[in-house]
């Protein structure tokens, strides 16, 4: 079924959005390229909305007639790097490859900058395995810096991450 990417939406998590978390948040295809590890029990993925999701600065989740299909974050730094903000995201695997990661990053772009005026840089660091992730970076105009050799452990090893960053002075493309 092919989704009408204009009904896709963002809004903050609700602690309902439980049952269509767990659909995403406890695949293994999902989780694979994340720092984060996939989630088996309900009372572990309702403490984490709770706890985490909720309270956080800017993680939304994104949504199709208003049911959680993933989500979408973009975390500022704190002290001095209050300037740069980190963004990740995730949508259920059985949305893939229709353009809604696409979508859901640029709406985050269009109003970031606006609710969290001091971001002037927003970055993604990515497993350079990660192609599919870095393409929806290169659509919504992220330019890619480089590449952090054996930066950090993710589930398959010590990986190589692709660096990319996006500035407040940046266009979105269309
Ligand atoms: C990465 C992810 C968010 C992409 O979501 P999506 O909604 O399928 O993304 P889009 O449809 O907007 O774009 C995907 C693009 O990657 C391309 N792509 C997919 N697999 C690819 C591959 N193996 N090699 C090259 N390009 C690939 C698609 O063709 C598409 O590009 P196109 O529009 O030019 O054809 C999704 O796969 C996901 O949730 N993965 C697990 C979590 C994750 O990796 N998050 C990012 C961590 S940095």
């Amino acid at each position: 079924m092919d989704v009408n990417l204009s009904s896709i939406t963002l809004r903050p998590f609700r602690l309902t959005d439980l049952d269509d978390f767990m659909v995403w948040a406890s695949d293994d295809q999902v989780t694979h390229f994340m720092r984060w590890n996939t989630f088996s029990s309900r009372e572990e993925a309702l403490n984490y909305i709770r706890d985490v999701c909720i309270p956080h600065p800017w993680r939304r989740s994104i949504c199709l007639d208003d049911r959680s299909i993933g989500f979408i974050s973009v975390k500022p730094a704190s002290g001095n790097d209050y300037c740069r903000a980190e963004v990740g995201y995730a949508i259920a695997f059985k949305y893939w490859g229709q353009g809604i990661a696409t979508r859901a990053l640029k709406m985050a772009l269009s109003c970031v900058f606006k609710d969290m005026p001091y971001l002037v840089r927003l970055q993604a660091l990515v497993d350079i395995d990660n192609k599919a992730s870095e393409r929806v970076l290169e659509k919504a105009g992220f330019l890619k810096e480089g590449v952090l050799r054996k930066y950090c452990l993710l589930k398959s090893g010590v990986k190589d991450l692709a660096i990319y960053s996006f500035l407040s002075t940046d266009s979105i493309l269309d």
